[in-house]
């Protein structure tokens, strides 16, 4: 897409970020967890996908612990608005946002996603079977954003997830 932008959100985006995360979703709970990530200070970035005129997506990444280490990375929610989907806002959040975690040190990055979408940003499900944590499965995926982290080990998700 043209002319699209990524920032680090604003306390004046909230409302924006919900009405979007409500809409791309359709229930109220993703847009909570954003809210309550950032209460709790769990958030690590939240940052929006703009145009010219208007926010067109938002991802949320935040702390994952490892072993208890606050060293990792959790990615979700993402979203899209409705009317523009499937044109690379998605992917441009998540590609952008993955650099910046790597550039912060983060070891990993998890989350629970659509195995079809998220591979092709290098996330791996055999990878986020090493970990033990609230979630597994082919949706429980990993991807490694240093050579020197941890291979395996339990994951403690923030307390946004009620997990
Ligand atoms: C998932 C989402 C963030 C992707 O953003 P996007 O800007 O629409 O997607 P992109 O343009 O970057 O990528 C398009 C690709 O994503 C795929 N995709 C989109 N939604 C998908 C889904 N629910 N399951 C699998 N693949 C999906 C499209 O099929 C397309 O694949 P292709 O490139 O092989 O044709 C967006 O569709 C969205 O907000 N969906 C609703 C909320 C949601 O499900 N969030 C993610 C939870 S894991």
């Amino acid at each position: 897409m043209n002319n699209l932008w990524i920032r680090p959100a604003t306390e004046d985006d909230a409302e924006t970020i919900t009405e979007l995360t409500d809409a791309a979703f359709g229930t109220p709970e993703e847009a909570q967890i954003i809210t309550q990530l950032a209460a709790d200070g769990d958030s690590l970035a939240s940052l929006v996908a703009h145009n010219d005129r208007e926010i067109l997506g938002h991802i949320q990444f935040f702390k994952v612990w490892v072993d208890g280490e606050d060293i990792a990375c959790g990615l979700g929610p993402v979203s899209a608005r409705p009317d523009v989907q499937k044109r690379g806002i998605g992917a441009g959040l998540i590609r952008f946002g993955l650099t910046l975690m790597e550039g912060s040190g983060r070891s990993h990055c998890f989350l629970l996603g659509h195995k079809e979408y998220y591979p092709r940003f290098g996330f791996s499900a055999d990878l986020a079977a090493q970990f033990s944590g609230p979630w597994s499965g082919p949706n429980f995926m990993a991807k490694a954003l240093t050579e020197t982290g941890p291979s395996s080990g339990e994951l403690t998700y923030p307390a946004a997830f009620g997990a």
